[in-house]
């Protein structure tokens, strides 16, 4: 149990998630919850102070999202934020009405109580927040007063005595850039928070509640080798040692050494209970003569699981049973920012490894679902887990299928893993691996002429794609220097035996998408 954690009640705003992040990023511990979390999920969680996210609805929405007002009355320290000031006042005998003129964007604010807790060490009458709210607070309640205003609405209000603070702005955006200041000071000098939260302290915390968790029984986890499942799977095995049995699985249309690298990794050098099945055949004679590229990853899906299911078999049959499935599911996983639906949201499968097996009624470990990427990334670090895994880019579970337009056959996949590497080679020597969001060869079923040497060539043609991205929602296509491109052409080429073209896509999503298919 965290000594002091910060509790986010999660009205529905799209920044919730910074506001956990931000406090995180002071080594406190902070979780988001659903603002209809039960009284005793709040209280599990041992905060010393809870934050009213904002959100998009108004309090007199026959929809307002609904929370239990015994929050404020627990005594512990309550920041309302947006929506959040709009609650409090509602509950407490306020008053708040539409405001005429919506606010959105950046707004002046003057303070008007310096020596509020709040406001602490800001030494100024006057700074920038960004706002974004249609109704605002014309009563306050009864032992407020105003500590802040805009020249049209009210901007922060407080009643010390009942430990309530709260704000019309964001704090937590970088547009409200004396923000994080504030934020500090209701952690810190308000809620007393303890700065105890850092990787080893939550590898530390984590390691043990799971071994309290899942006591004589015995754990399996779906790896990719990419960077959440193997965080997730050194963090159990921390816990369970050989109690953990890991699967990887050869789906014949991995990249290049793919294979054997991941297990010198995670077998080797991680000390993994690593089964690695090698399905590659079975695989491709299910994928023979499929174009369609939803069909292909019916497929995949559908196989793998069939393969995970017969491992987790032998395994029981092995151990006495298998009753816990470890899953890298990351906070971004945990559907979505509309999490006002409340405790019975529905939690996404985590998609990289093809979705599992319902019907093994396992029961699941998610250690990283409060996290978020870079906090998994620094997790794994202190985990002693090498840069090569935790900075690896995504790559889709469909693994090449979805990269080989047209069947996917053994003699295509080689092909692509030459061309693949040659790409993945040369965006590295360039510097350029980690600043890009994905960067590969895509082999297209389409056939040119060429010349090498005195021959005639009639070869495949091979496209190169790299797109920044934040989240793989949107994407841009990369610029990428003419001299990199100049060498991956010419490479391809003359290495790789049945290229003949190299293709450079210039187009970002939307219209577009990153992989082909
Ligand atoms: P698209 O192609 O939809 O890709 O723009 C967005 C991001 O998702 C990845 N992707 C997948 N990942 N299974 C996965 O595990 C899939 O079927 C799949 N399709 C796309 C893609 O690599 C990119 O990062």
């Amino acid at each position: 149990m965290n000594s002091s954690s910060i509790v986010i009640l999660d009205f529905g705003s799209q920044y919730t998630q910074l506001i956990a992040r931000r406090i995180r990023e002071m080594n406190v511990f902070s979780a988001v919850l659903p603002c209809t979390a039960p009284m005793e999920s709040i209280l599990a969680l041992n905060p010393c102070g809870i934050i009213l996210s904002g959100g998009p609805s108004s309090v007199y929405d026959a929809d307002a999202p609904p929370a239990d007002t015994a929050v404020l009355e627990l005594g512990l320290p309550v920041l309302g934020i947006c929506y959040g000031l709009q609650y409090i006042v509602h509950h407490l005998g306020g008053k708040v009405h539409s405001a005429e003129k919506r606010e959105y964007g950046h707004a002046q604010v003057q303070v008007v109580d310096e020596e509020t807790a709040l406001f602490a060490g800001l030494n100024t009458t006057e700074f920038t927040a960004w706002m974004s709210h249609g109704d605002e607070a014309l009563e306050l309640p009864k032992g407020f007063h105003l500590t802040a205003k805009t020249s049209n609405a009210v901007a922060g209000i407080a009643n010390p005595e009942r430990r309530v603070w709260a704000v019309q702005f964001h704090p937590e955006v970088h547009h409200t850039p004396r923000g994080a200041e504030m934020l500090r000071n209701f952690v810190f000098r308000i809620c007393e928070a303890k700065a105890d939260w850092t990787p080893e302290h939550f590898i530390q915390t984590t390691v043990e509640r799971i071994r309290a968790q899942v006591g004589e029984g015995h754990a399996i986890c779906a790896l990719s080798g990419g960077v959440d499942s193997s965080v997730a799977a050194v963090l159990v095995a921390q816990a369970l040692g050989d109690k953990l049995t890991c699967i990887f699985v050869n789906n014949g249309v991995l990249r290049k050494d793919e294979f054997t690298k991941v297990q010198k990794t995670l077998r080797d050098n991680l000390k993994l209970n690593l089964v690695a099945v090698d399905a590659s055949e079975r695989f491709l004679k299910r994928l023979a003569g499929v174009t369609d590229p939803e069909g292909k990853r019916k497929i995949i899906g559908n196989e793998f699981i069939a393969v995970f299911d017969d491992e987790a078999k032998r395994i029981a049959e092995a151990t006495g049973g298998v009753d816990w499935l470890v899953q890298g599911t990351l906070y971004p996983d945990v559907i979505e920012s509309s999490s006002v639906k409340g405790p019975s949201q529905t939690i996404k499968s985590h998609h990289n490894v093809g979705g599992l097996p319902e019907t093994m009624q396992l029961k699941l470990i998610e250690p990283l679902r409060d996290l978020f990427k870079d906090e998994v990334r620094r997790i794994g670090r202190d985990l002693g887990m090498p840069e090569e895994i935790l900075e690896r880019q995504p790559f889709p579970g469909p693994g090449l299928a979805v990269r080989i337009l047209g069947e996917v056959t053994a003699d295509r996949v080689a092909l692509l893993q030459e061309a693949d590497a040659i790409v993945v080679d040369e965006i590295k020597s360039a510097g350029l691996y980690r600043k890009v969001w994905q960067s590969f060869a895509v082999l297209l079923p389409v056939k040119s002429v060429g010349v090498m040497g005195d021959q005639r060539t009639y070869a495949y043609t091979c496209a190169i794609r790299a797109v920044h991205s934040e989240d793989g929602m949107t994407a841009d296509w990369v610029p990428l220097p003419y001299e990199v491109l100049k060498t991956m052409s010419s490479r391809i080429v003359n290495e790789v035996r049945g290229i003949n073209r190299v293709v450079y896509d210039i187009t970002s999503k939307p219209p577009g998408t990153i992989e082909w298919e």
